[in-house]
Protein backbone atom coordinates (compact mmCIF):
# COMPACT_ATOMS: atom_id res chain seq x y z
CA UNK A 1 0.00 0.00 0.00
CA UNK A 2 1.53 3.17 -1.15
CA UNK A 3 2.36 5.97 1.75
CA UNK A 4 -0.03 8.28 1.76
CA UNK A 5 1.80 10.80 2.88
CA UNK A 6 4.26 10.52 0.30
CA UNK A 7 2.41 10.77 -3.15
CA UNK A 8 4.39 8.65 -6.27
CA UNK A 9 4.11 11.38 -8.79
CA UNK A 10 6.44 12.39 -11.21
CA UNK A 11 5.25 16.03 -12.31
CA UNK A 12 5.43 18.29 -9.49
CA UNK A 13 4.97 21.91 -11.07
CA UNK A 14 5.15 23.76 -7.66
CA UNK A 15 9.39 22.95 -8.00
CA UNK A 16 9.68 26.00 -10.09
CA UNK A 17 7.29 28.01 -7.99
CA UNK A 18 9.74 27.67 -4.63
CA UNK A 19 11.76 30.93 -5.15
CA UNK A 20 11.16 34.51 -6.28
CA UNK A 21 14.29 33.83 -8.47
CA UNK A 22 13.01 30.93 -10.26
CA UNK A 23 9.57 32.06 -10.90
CA UNK A 24 11.34 34.87 -12.71
CA UNK A 25 13.60 32.59 -14.42
CA UNK A 26 10.05 30.78 -15.66
CA UNK A 27 7.94 33.50 -16.41
CA UNK A 28 6.22 33.38 -19.63
CA UNK A 29 5.38 36.79 -20.07
CA UNK A 30 7.93 39.63 -19.20
CA UNK A 31 6.45 43.03 -18.78
CA UNK A 32 8.73 46.02 -19.58
CA UNK A 33 7.98 49.98 -19.63
CA UNK A 34 9.12 49.50 -22.94
CA UNK A 35 5.58 47.98 -23.72
CA UNK A 36 3.86 51.07 -21.87
CA UNK A 37 2.00 54.41 -23.79
CA UNK A 38 0.81 57.22 -21.64
CA UNK A 39 -1.97 58.85 -22.57
CA UNK A 40 -1.95 62.92 -21.96
CA UNK A 41 -5.04 65.91 -22.57
CA UNK A 42 -4.31 68.83 -23.63
CA UNK A 43 -5.91 72.55 -22.97
CA UNK A 44 -5.49 75.45 -24.62
CA UNK A 45 -3.42 78.07 -23.06
CA UNK A 46 -0.33 78.13 -20.22
CA UNK A 47 0.23 77.06 -17.07
CA UNK A 48 -2.62 75.19 -16.27
CA UNK A 49 -3.03 71.78 -14.53
CA UNK A 50 -6.57 70.90 -13.80
CA UNK A 51 -7.12 67.23 -11.69
CA UNK A 52 -9.68 65.21 -13.33
CA UNK A 53 -12.41 64.14 -11.09
CA UNK A 54 -12.60 60.95 -12.30
CA UNK A 55 -9.37 59.80 -12.76
CA UNK A 56 -7.30 60.71 -9.49
CA UNK A 57 -3.72 61.29 -10.13
CA UNK A 58 -4.29 62.43 -13.94
CA UNK A 59 -4.87 66.08 -15.17
CA UNK A 60 -5.57 68.39 -18.28
CA UNK A 61 -2.48 69.85 -19.04
CA UNK A 62 -1.81 72.59 -21.13
CA UNK A 63 1.50 72.32 -23.58
CA UNK A 64 4.17 73.55 -21.68
CA UNK A 65 2.56 71.31 -18.61
CA UNK A 66 2.37 68.88 -21.48
CA UNK A 67 6.04 69.05 -22.59
CA UNK A 68 7.11 69.03 -18.72
CA UNK A 69 5.19 65.88 -18.17
CA UNK A 70 6.32 64.26 -21.44
CA UNK A 71 10.11 65.17 -20.63
CA UNK A 72 9.32 62.95 -16.78
CA UNK A 73 7.71 59.87 -18.92
CA UNK A 74 11.01 59.79 -21.23
CA UNK A 75 13.08 60.13 -17.91
CA UNK A 76 11.28 56.86 -16.69
CA UNK A 77 11.80 55.01 -19.77
CA UNK A 78 8.39 55.38 -21.05
CA UNK A 79 8.20 54.96 -25.08
CA UNK A 80 5.34 56.85 -25.76
CA UNK A 81 3.04 59.31 -25.33
CA UNK A 82 -0.67 59.71 -26.66
CA UNK A 83 -2.03 63.10 -26.77
CA UNK A 84 -6.02 64.20 -26.42
CA UNK A 85 -6.68 67.50 -26.97
CA UNK A 86 -9.50 69.77 -25.87
CA UNK A 87 -10.55 72.63 -28.15
CA UNK A 88 -10.69 76.32 -28.23
CA UNK A 89 -14.57 76.25 -29.71
CA UNK A 90 -16.61 73.67 -31.09
CA UNK A 91 -18.74 73.40 -33.55
CA UNK A 92 -20.68 71.17 -36.36
CA UNK A 93 -17.52 70.24 -37.75
CA UNK A 94 -14.87 70.33 -35.42
CA UNK A 95 -13.00 72.62 -36.96
CA UNK A 96 -10.83 73.33 -34.34
CA UNK A 97 -9.30 69.43 -34.24
CA UNK A 98 -7.58 70.48 -37.06
CA UNK A 99 -6.31 74.57 -36.63
CA UNK A 100 -1.87 74.60 -36.90
CA UNK A 101 -2.31 76.65 -33.84
CA UNK A 102 -4.11 74.62 -31.95
CA UNK A 103 -3.56 72.98 -28.71
CA UNK A 104 -2.53 69.47 -29.23
CA UNK A 105 -0.33 70.58 -32.34
CA UNK A 106 1.09 73.37 -30.32
CA UNK A 107 1.88 70.16 -27.87
CA UNK A 108 2.97 67.74 -30.07
CA UNK A 109 5.66 70.76 -30.98
CA UNK A 110 6.81 71.57 -27.74
CA UNK A 111 6.93 67.62 -26.55
CA UNK A 112 9.35 66.90 -29.57
CA UNK A 113 11.27 70.43 -29.24
CA UNK A 114 11.77 68.70 -25.03
CA UNK A 115 12.14 65.13 -26.00
CA UNK A 116 13.41 64.62 -29.40
CA UNK A 117 13.64 60.76 -29.00
CA UNK A 118 10.06 60.37 -26.95
CA UNK A 119 7.60 59.01 -29.79
CA UNK A 120 4.45 61.08 -29.81
CA UNK A 121 1.11 59.52 -30.73
CA UNK A 122 -1.78 61.77 -31.46
CA UNK A 123 -5.64 60.34 -31.07
CA UNK A 124 -7.46 61.85 -34.10
CA UNK A 125 -10.99 62.28 -33.64
CA UNK A 126 -13.26 64.98 -33.66
CA UNK A 127 -16.03 63.91 -30.69
CA UNK A 128 -13.76 66.86 -28.03
CA UNK A 129 -14.09 69.10 -31.12
CA UNK A 130 -17.81 69.20 -32.28
CA UNK A 131 -21.02 70.80 -30.55
CA UNK A 132 -23.23 67.21 -30.88
CA UNK A 133 -20.28 65.49 -29.52
CA UNK A 134 -20.17 62.66 -31.92
CA UNK A 135 -17.19 61.60 -33.63
CA UNK A 136 -18.01 62.13 -37.20
CA UNK A 137 -19.88 65.08 -39.27
CA UNK A 138 -23.69 64.31 -39.00
CA UNK A 139 -25.96 64.63 -41.56
CA UNK A 140 -29.42 65.39 -39.70
CA UNK A 141 -28.75 62.80 -37.07
CA UNK A 142 -27.62 60.53 -38.95
CA UNK A 143 -22.69 60.63 -38.96
CA UNK A 144 -22.13 61.21 -43.27
CA UNK A 145 -19.53 58.92 -43.15
CA UNK A 146 -17.56 59.86 -46.08
CA UNK A 147 -17.62 63.40 -45.40
CA UNK A 148 -16.21 62.59 -41.81
CA UNK A 149 -13.42 60.86 -43.23
CA UNK A 150 -12.85 63.58 -44.77
CA UNK A 151 -12.06 65.64 -41.86
CA UNK A 152 -10.65 63.09 -39.84
CA UNK A 153 -7.97 62.79 -42.76
CA UNK A 154 -7.12 66.37 -42.69
CA UNK A 155 -6.68 66.48 -38.35
CA UNK A 156 -4.24 63.60 -39.30
CA UNK A 157 -2.65 65.89 -41.12
CA UNK A 158 -2.38 68.56 -39.03
CA UNK A 159 -1.06 66.53 -36.63
CA UNK A 160 1.59 65.52 -39.34
CA UNK A 161 2.53 68.69 -39.71
CA UNK A 162 3.38 69.63 -36.39
CA UNK A 163 5.28 66.53 -36.34
CA UNK A 164 3.68 63.59 -34.54
CA UNK A 165 5.61 60.46 -35.36
CA UNK A 166 2.56 58.22 -35.21
CA UNK A 167 -1.41 59.68 -36.05
CA UNK A 168 -4.15 57.05 -33.89
CA UNK A 169 -7.85 57.43 -35.71
CA UNK A 170 -10.10 56.79 -32.70
CA UNK A 171 -13.53 57.65 -34.83
CA UNK A 172 -14.39 54.05 -36.68
CA UNK A 173 -15.43 55.35 -39.41
CA UNK A 174 -15.18 52.92 -42.76
CA UNK A 175 -12.32 54.20 -45.05
CA UNK A 176 -10.38 56.45 -42.82
CA UNK A 177 -7.13 54.77 -42.30
CA UNK A 178 -6.94 54.19 -45.99
CA UNK A 179 -7.74 57.96 -46.41
CA UNK A 180 -5.63 59.14 -43.59
CA UNK A 181 -2.62 57.45 -45.32
CA UNK A 182 -3.09 58.77 -48.99
CA UNK A 183 -3.41 62.54 -47.63
CA UNK A 184 -0.06 62.47 -45.64
CA UNK A 185 1.36 60.97 -48.48
CA UNK A 186 0.23 63.23 -50.76
CA UNK A 187 1.73 65.92 -48.23
CA UNK A 188 5.02 64.71 -48.43
CA UNK A 189 4.64 62.82 -44.98
CA UNK A 190 5.19 59.35 -45.65
CA UNK A 191 7.50 58.51 -42.47
CA UNK A 192 4.15 59.57 -40.44
CA UNK A 193 3.10 55.95 -38.78
CA UNK A 194 -0.64 55.64 -38.24
CA UNK A 195 -1.70 53.40 -34.88
CA UNK A 196 -5.54 52.07 -36.05
CA UNK A 197 -7.69 51.98 -32.47
CA UNK A 198 -8.93 49.33 -35.37
CA UNK A 199 -11.36 47.38 -32.95
CA UNK A 200 -12.84 50.17 -30.85
CA UNK A 201 -16.00 48.79 -28.81
CA UNK A 202 -19.00 51.21 -28.13
CA UNK A 203 -17.76 50.39 -24.25
CA UNK A 204 -19.55 52.28 -21.00
CA UNK A 205 -15.74 51.96 -19.86
CA UNK A 206 -14.70 55.55 -21.74
CA UNK A 207 -17.34 57.28 -19.07
CA UNK A 208 -14.35 58.92 -17.15
CA UNK A 209 -12.20 59.93 -20.40
CA UNK A 210 -15.60 61.78 -21.58
CA UNK A 211 -15.59 63.94 -18.63
CA UNK A 212 -11.74 64.46 -19.18
CA UNK A 213 -12.38 65.25 -23.09
CA UNK A 214 -15.75 66.87 -22.81
CA UNK A 215 -16.43 64.81 -25.45
CA UNK A 216 -19.88 62.73 -24.07
CA UNK A 217 -22.56 62.44 -27.47
CA UNK A 218 -25.45 65.31 -27.04
CA UNK A 219 -27.82 62.92 -27.72
CA UNK A 220 -27.71 59.20 -28.87
CA UNK A 221 -24.54 57.35 -29.06
CA UNK A 222 -21.78 55.93 -30.45
CA UNK A 223 -23.26 52.54 -31.42
CA UNK A 224 -23.31 53.42 -34.98
CA UNK A 225 -20.12 53.29 -35.64
CA UNK A 226 -18.09 51.73 -32.61
CA UNK A 227 -18.60 48.08 -32.38
CA UNK A 228 -20.71 45.99 -30.51
CA UNK A 229 -19.58 44.39 -27.40
CA UNK A 230 -20.54 40.73 -28.19
CA UNK A 231 -18.82 40.51 -31.62
CA UNK A 232 -15.53 39.49 -32.36
CA UNK A 233 -15.21 37.81 -35.13
CA UNK A 234 -16.43 41.44 -36.77
CA UNK A 235 -13.24 42.63 -34.51
CA UNK A 236 -11.06 40.94 -37.00
CA UNK A 237 -12.69 42.02 -39.82
CA UNK A 238 -12.05 45.37 -38.35
CA UNK A 239 -8.55 45.07 -38.17
CA UNK A 240 -7.75 43.31 -41.51
CA UNK A 241 -9.26 45.99 -43.07
CA UNK A 242 -7.32 48.60 -41.09
CA UNK A 243 -4.00 46.59 -42.14
CA UNK A 244 -5.29 46.26 -45.71
CA UNK A 245 -5.45 50.40 -45.72
CA UNK A 246 -2.47 50.47 -44.48
CA UNK A 247 -2.38 50.52 -40.76
CA UNK A 248 1.01 50.10 -39.38
CA UNK A 249 -0.03 49.42 -35.51
CA UNK A 250 -3.15 47.77 -34.46
CA UNK A 251 -5.37 48.81 -31.64
CA UNK A 252 -8.21 46.94 -29.52
CA UNK A 253 -9.84 48.68 -27.14
CA UNK A 254 -10.77 48.49 -23.87
CA UNK A 255 -8.47 45.84 -23.14
CA UNK A 256 -9.46 43.99 -19.99
CA UNK A 257 -12.99 42.81 -20.75
CA UNK A 258 -11.58 42.46 -24.70
CA UNK A 259 -8.83 40.01 -23.74
CA UNK A 260 -10.29 37.31 -25.94
CA UNK A 261 -9.93 39.62 -29.04
CA UNK A 262 -6.72 40.71 -28.28
CA UNK A 263 -5.61 36.86 -28.08
CA UNK A 264 -7.13 35.75 -31.17
CA UNK A 265 -5.78 39.34 -33.25
CA UNK A 266 -2.39 38.37 -32.06
CA UNK A 267 -2.90 34.76 -33.16
CA UNK A 268 -4.62 35.80 -36.78
CA UNK A 269 -2.13 38.85 -37.86
CA UNK A 270 1.51 39.68 -37.02
CA UNK A 271 1.34 43.60 -37.22
CA UNK A 272 2.30 44.98 -33.50
CA UNK A 273 -0.51 44.62 -31.95
CA UNK A 274 -1.73 47.66 -29.07
CA UNK A 275 -4.39 47.58 -26.11
CA UNK A 276 -6.12 50.60 -24.45
CA UNK A 277 -6.14 50.34 -20.62
CA UNK A 278 -9.13 52.86 -20.55
CA UNK A 279 -10.42 55.44 -18.18
CA UNK A 280 -12.95 53.19 -16.68
CA UNK A 281 -10.90 50.43 -15.72
CA UNK A 282 -8.55 53.20 -14.00
CA UNK A 283 -11.00 54.45 -12.49
CA UNK A 284 -12.53 51.22 -11.11
CA UNK A 285 -9.20 50.28 -9.50
CA UNK A 286 -8.47 54.33 -8.30
CA UNK A 287 -12.06 53.88 -6.50
CA UNK A 288 -11.27 50.34 -4.64
CA UNK A 289 -7.75 51.55 -3.93
CA UNK A 290 -9.37 54.71 -2.00
CA UNK A 291 -11.75 52.82 -0.04
CA UNK A 292 -8.36 50.42 1.05
CA UNK A 293 -10.39 47.41 -0.62
CA UNK A 294 -7.08 45.98 -3.07
CA UNK A 295 -3.26 47.20 -3.40
CA UNK A 296 -3.04 49.48 -6.48
CA UNK A 297 0.47 48.01 -7.02
CA UNK A 298 -0.56 44.21 -7.27
CA UNK A 299 -4.33 44.60 -8.87
CA UNK A 300 -2.12 46.94 -11.59
CA UNK A 301 0.53 44.88 -12.06
CA UNK A 302 -1.58 41.35 -12.67
CA UNK A 303 -3.72 43.44 -15.08
CA UNK A 304 -0.92 45.01 -16.94
CA UNK A 305 0.45 41.01 -17.24
CA UNK A 306 -2.49 39.88 -18.27
CA UNK A 307 -3.02 42.73 -20.88
CA UNK A 308 0.45 41.51 -22.42
CA UNK A 309 0.06 37.86 -21.59
CA UNK A 310 -2.93 37.85 -24.04
CA UNK A 311 -0.86 38.69 -26.40
CA UNK A 312 -0.69 43.05 -26.65
CA UNK A 313 2.91 44.16 -27.11
CA UNK A 314 2.01 47.84 -26.36
CA UNK A 315 -0.38 48.91 -24.05
CA UNK A 316 -2.28 52.37 -23.44
CA UNK A 317 -2.28 53.01 -19.55
CA UNK A 318 -2.77 55.89 -17.99
CA UNK A 319 -0.50 53.80 -15.07
CA UNK A 320 2.23 54.21 -17.13
CA UNK A 321 4.67 56.44 -14.72
CA UNK A 322 3.17 54.91 -11.69
CA UNK A 323 4.56 51.28 -13.23
CA UNK A 324 7.70 52.67 -14.26
CA UNK A 325 8.54 54.10 -10.67
CA UNK A 326 7.39 50.98 -9.19
CA UNK A 327 10.21 49.26 -11.37
CA UNK A 328 12.67 51.68 -9.97
C1 LIG B 1 -12.32 59.45 -28.78
C2 LIG B 1 -11.76 58.52 -27.76
C3 LIG B 1 -12.38 57.96 -26.64
C4 LIG B 1 -11.38 57.27 -25.96
C5 LIG B 1 -10.21 57.38 -26.69
N1 LIG B 1 -10.46 58.15 -27.81
C6 LIG B 1 -13.76 58.10 -26.12
C7 LIG B 1 -14.88 57.62 -26.91
O1 LIG B 1 -14.74 56.97 -27.94
O2 LIG B 1 -16.00 57.93 -26.49
C8 LIG B 1 -11.54 56.54 -24.65
C9 LIG B 1 -10.31 56.46 -23.79
C10 LIG B 1 -10.55 56.05 -22.39
O3 LIG B 1 -11.70 55.78 -21.95
O4 LIG B 1 -9.57 55.98 -21.64
N2 LIG B 1 -13.16 58.91 -29.72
Amino acid sequence: MPDAERLDLTARPRRLRRLDSLRRLVAETRLSVDSLVYPIFIEPGSGIEQPIDAMPGQSILSPDRAANLARTAAGLGIPAVLLFGRPRHKDDTGSDAHAADGAVQEAIRRIKDAVPNLTVITDVCLCAYTSHGHCGILDDESIDNDRSVAAIARVALSHAEAGADLVAPSDMMDGRVGAIRAVLDDAGHPDTAILAYAAKYASAFYGPFREAADSAPAFGDRRSYQMDPPNIREALREIELDIAEGADIVMVKPALAYLDVIAAARRRFDLPLAAYNVSGEYAMVKAAVERGWIDEQKVVTESLTAIARAGAGIIVTYWALDFARWQG
